[in-house]
């Protein structure tokens, strides 16, 4: 069996990569390094257990000779900063929609049967139905969440005219070990440079449902197992929520701060594409036997503890 994890270095990549590897997987990582990290993959690359290419998803010529051989592809590499489609509006259009388009052109090509794909919560934009369904019927409100859909379109497509099966995650907001971007990373930085001012983004009443990358990784393989269809598109998020007030309360504790005041900088969403709640319906990973282990509160304070531990990551992007 072997696998090419496609933005294998990053924050959940390297994790789906450890999983793999305990599956006795051969693993190709291939990635570019704009986000990810080979510190992350330091024990599989030094025990020469995972084949690493430095490569880009646009590369078609090089995606296409690294996806020899295997019968999947974890396409995970993509644009993840939902913030910065504002700024330029053709990252996302790039990396997780032509970027799609070529993992499943060299898919085609080299004949790999299976994708799984990371998607988002992002794709249900702002929606009225709590905790909602797959099957709810959305209205965008980022080019991020835009360009993930148009992504799980391509991938149905695919499916159908090449026979490729899927897997589609739309994830909520993750945490744990090697967590590198998003709000617990953006607080515990802020706290550091001065413990006793936080600010805060929106009016701190966005209600998110984080989940421990550990009960994330799980929630995959148990799908991927369990779950037989050909076109799977799977929820995957926490069953719990919390607003982003508690979460900061939680970063300070952790941090042992006690005298810190927080400032909201106003408004239901904490920038424009925010959705001010975010509980997904994940009955059907349920089914297949998900059920996540670590509160958010635990998720939050060992994402906490990792950061403070390794601050080489929280440098690496503070920059
Ligand atoms: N982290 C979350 O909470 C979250 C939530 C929803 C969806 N997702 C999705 O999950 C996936 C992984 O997210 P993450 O948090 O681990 O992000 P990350 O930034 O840590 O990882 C992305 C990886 O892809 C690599 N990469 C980026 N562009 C590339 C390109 N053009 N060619 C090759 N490699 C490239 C980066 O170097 C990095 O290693 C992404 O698709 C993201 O959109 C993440």
């Amino acid at each position: 069996m072997k696998a090419l994890v496609t933005g294998g270095a990053g924050f959940i990549g390297s994790h789906v990569v450890d999983e793999l590897l305990r599956r006795n997987y051969e693993v190709v990582v291939y990635d570019n390094l704009s986000s990810g990290f080979l510190r992350h993959l330091e024990q599989g690359l030094s025990e020469g257990r995972i084949q690493l290419i430095r490569g880009d998803i646009l590369d078609a010529g090089t995606l296409t000779r690294a996806m020899e051989g295997t019968s999947t592809v974890f396409h995970l590499a993509a644009n993840a900063d939902v913030r910065g489609g504002r700024g330029d509006t053709r990252v996302d259009l790039e990396q997780n929609i032509l970027g799609t388009h070529r993992v499943l052109e060299a898919m085609r090509t080299v004949e790999v049967s299976e994708i799984v794909f990371t998607s988002s919560a992002t794709v249900y934009g702002e929606p009225d139905r709590f905790p909602t369904p797959e099957e709810y019927a959305p209205t965008q409100t980022s080019l991020y969440g835009a360009s993930k859909l148009a992504a799980e379109a391509m991938i149905q497509a695919y499916g159908e005219y090449f026979g490729i099966r899927s897997y589609v995650f739309r994830f909520v907001s993750w945490i744990g070990e090697r967590y590198s971007h998003g709000v617990v990373y953006d607080f515990v930085n802020k706290l550091r440079s001065d413990p006793n001012h936080l600010e805060i983004l929106g009016d701190g009443n966005q209600k998110k449902s984080y989940l421990y990358v550990e009960d994330g990784i799980r929630g995959i393989f148990l799908a991927r197992e369990r779950i037989v269809g050909h076109k799977n598109v799977l929820n995957l998020g926490h069953l719990e929520y919390m607003n982003v007030r508690d979460l900061a309360s939680i970063v300070c504790s952790e941090m042992g701060l006690t005298d810190v005041s927080f400032r909201f900088t106003g408004g239901p969403r904490g920038w424009l594409g925010d959705s001010p709640f975010v509980h997904l319906d994940v009955s059907k990973v349920r089914q297949a036997g998900f059920d996540p282990q670590v509160s958010i509160e635990q998720g939050i304070r060992r994402t906490v503890r990792y950061l403070l531990n390794n601050p080489w990551l929280l440098e690496a992007r503070s920059s």
